[in-house]
This record gives structure tokens, C-alpha cells and sequence, in this order.
């Protein structure tokens, strides 16, 4: 007999810190399974919450249509993770409900939209036998096994225009500014971002510094008539638990300089707003090649970027690593030649 061959059915949901880009990767997945696969999408609510809640939506063209240039996700996400053993007793198993929903929506494919941590989970419930396709995304850009995440395009343009506006008013006031950007375990954001901003210094949770150099070096602008100077750090260096890196550094930089700084504290302005260009065609890159890949039913892998080429890598060697800035990128040493200081410079 000649069965009708059953189209599939995938899933798609989006996990972690929210960023620009991906509601248009939902729509790259979305519109090619639905017109060129003739595939059926089911659209996750709050990331692995949704499964484990069943709160799903079935996603079809109209849902798809005007979410290109919209922030955000309109799944919504959460950073909620399965596996993460909770103290309460008897902790309902949450993965085994992941499963047993995952196989009652009757999924044939479940795309996990998110950064490192949605890749850990995704690399587990393909272990446990869900046919996985990940697609990286964060602001941070240190998800490892791709050359670049959506998200990070946009947040480098934010940050860097509001750098660029700092240079006016520190140049009207003759101060010190300090920007703090976001980048938790890696300072992607902040070396790009200090640079294209033209920043003095530039601090970076790979680089340990010292604040008494910084403090030299900047001593030093002042002493050579340098009307200002600008000091861009990422969240995550060193400075005391529970104080905002950029305060902190502001902090000790007036004490020991004795001039007038001043800090800011970008933080979730750089995750919000409409996906630049960039980020618009790479997450719609991700989208599409990661239904190619169900198609194929290549599964347990990651869509990803190797020198402009998209290209799939192995959840499993993703899992659990970070993508933090090598202390040889070129760009680090090209700051130094141009007499930025990153904290251990001798000045
Ligand atoms: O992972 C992206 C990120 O924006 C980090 O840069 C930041 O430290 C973190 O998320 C903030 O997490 P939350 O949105 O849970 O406050």
C-alpha cells in the first residue's frame, strides 16, 4: 500500500539570555520546513519550561510573518535547566518528562535555540535519545565550536554607540568614563566594542589586571594633557562578589588618580532592541541549515560559522566548554601597539 510518507513534525524553542536575532532564526527554521519541507512547526513556550509544561503553539505562517526585525523571542525563554538536581525530595524526574512530552507532541525533531548552557542541555536529552539540532545565539559570542553567535552583532552596535557618546561628555567635563558591558566569562563584547569605541583601556575577564597600572596609565593621559580618557570593561572581571565591575573600577580609579570619573552600566540595553543586518542574515543562516540537517536527519549537532561557512559540529564537543578571547587574538595585540592598556602594560 502506498502510505502518503508522514511529514515531519519538529519543535522549536528558544533558552538563556534573550538577544536580537532570534526571532529571525525562528523564522528561517520556520518558513523552510513549512514551505520547502512541508513540514508541521510546533513553537515551545520559555524555553525547556514549555516542555516540561506542555505549553506549546503551533506556529505557522502568519505567526512567522513581521518577526524578522522584532527583539526578543516570541516563544519567550527561560534559563531553566532539566538536569540541574533541585534540593526539594522526590524532585519530579524532569528530563523523563521532557521525553515523555517530546513524544506525545509525536516531535521528530526538536531545534534548541540558546547559548552554552542550551547546548549542555540539548547535548543530554540527545543523549537520551531526542533527535537534537542546536542553534547558537548570545550577545556574548562564547559559545564554543562556532566563529560567531546572532546577537552579538547587534550588542557590539549598541555598545559601541553608547561608547561613542561617552567621548563628548567625558570631553566637555575632562573626566575619566567607565563603561561596563555585558560578557559574563568572556570579553568578546568588550575588546570589539573597545576598540571600535576607542577606548583608552580595555579590561577582560581573560586578562588579569592590575589597578594600580591602569591607574598609572591613566594618571599618565592626564600628566600629557590627554583631555580624557575612556575605560571599557566587561561585567565579568575580577572585582569584589556582589559590586558591578564598572563601579568598582570607577571607584578605584578616582582614589588612586584622584580625577573625576564617572561609570556606566550598560547591561540589558544591549540585549534589547532589532536585530542589526548582520545578525538578521546569520540567524537566518542558522535557521535554515539547521532544517537541512533534519531533512537529512543528521542529529545531536550544532549549527555553526567556520570562516563564513555554515557548518554543523557535535553537541558533544560543545558541551560544557566556553569560547573565551585567546590572550593572542590579533586584535589584542594590535590595541597594544596603538598604546591601549589592558591592565598588566608597563607604562
Ligand atoms: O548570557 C548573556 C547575558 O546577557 C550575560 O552577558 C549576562 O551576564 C547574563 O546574560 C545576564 O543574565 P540574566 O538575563 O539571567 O540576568
Amino acid at each position: 500500500m502506498d502510505t502518503e510518507k508522514k511529514s515531519k513534525r519538529i519543535g522549536i524553542l528558544t533558552a538563556g539570555g534573550d538577544c536580537p536575532g532570534i526571532n529571525a532564526a525562528i523564522r528561517g527554521v520556520g518558513k523552510t520546513a513549512i514551505l520547502e519541507y512541508g513540514m508541521e512547526v510546533i513553537g515551545i513556550s520559555s524555553g525547556f519550561l514549555g516542555l516540561i509544561n506542555q505549553e506549546y503553539v503551533t506556529l505557522d505562517e502568519n505567526q512567522l510573518s513581521g518577526i524578522l526585525t522584532l527583539g526578543g523571542t516570541i516563544l519567550g525563554t527561560s534559563r531553566e535547566n532539566p538536569f540541574k538536581k533541585s534540593g526539594v525530595f522526590n524532585a519530579i524526574d524532569k528530563p523523563k518528562l521532557i521525553k515523555k512530552h517530546y513524544q506525545e507532541i509525536g516531535l521528530d525533531a526538536l531545534v534548541c535555540i540558546g547559548g552554552n548552557g542550551t547546548m549542555r542541555t540539548a547535548d543530554l536529552l540527545a543523549e537520551e535519545g531526542l533527535d537534537i539540532i542546536g542553534i547558537p545565539k548570545t550577545i556574548d559570542n562564547d559559545v564554543w565550536g562556532t566563529d560567531i553567535t546572532f546577537g552579538f552583532d547587534s550588542a557590539l552596535g549598541i555598545a559601541t554607540d553608547a561608547i561613542d557618546r561617552l567621548h563628548t561628555t567625558a570631553n566637555s567635563h575632562k573626566r575619566i568614563m567607565v563603561i561596563e558591558v555585558m560578557g559574563h566569562h568572556a570579553g568578546w563584547l568588550a575588546l570589539y566594542s573597545g576598540i571600535a569605541g576607542g577606548g583608552d583601556v580595555i579590561l577582560l575577564p581573560e586578562i588579569e589586571f592590575d589597578i594600580n597600572i591602569v591607574a598609572k596609565y591613566l594618571k599618565k593621559r592626564a600628566v600629557n594633557k590627554k583631555p580624557y580618557s575612556i575605560v571599557v570593561t566587561a561585567e565579568g572581571v575580577s572585582c569584589p562578589k556582589n559590586e558591578k565591575a564598572g563601579h568598582f573600577i570607577a571607584e578605584q580609579i578616582s582614589e588612586r588618580t584622584g580625577l573625576e570619573t564617572r561609570e556606566t552600566i550598560l547591561g540589558y540595553i544591549q540585549r534589547g532592541g532589532s536585530p542589526s543586518p548582520n545578525d538578521r542574515l546569520l540567524a537566518t543562516k542558522y535557521g535554515t541549515y539547521a532544517v537541512e540537517l533534519i531533512a537529512q536527519n543528521k542529529f545531536g549537532v550544532m549549527v555553526s560559522a567556520r570562516d563564513d561557512t555554515i557548518v554543523s559540529v557535535p553537541l558533544r564537543e560543545v558541551s560544557g566548554k566556553l569560547r573565551t578571547v585567546p590572550l593572542d587574538h590579533p586584535l589584542i595585540e594590535k590595541a597594544i601597539r596603538m598604546g591601549v592598556c589592558f591592565g598588566n602594560c608597563q607604562v
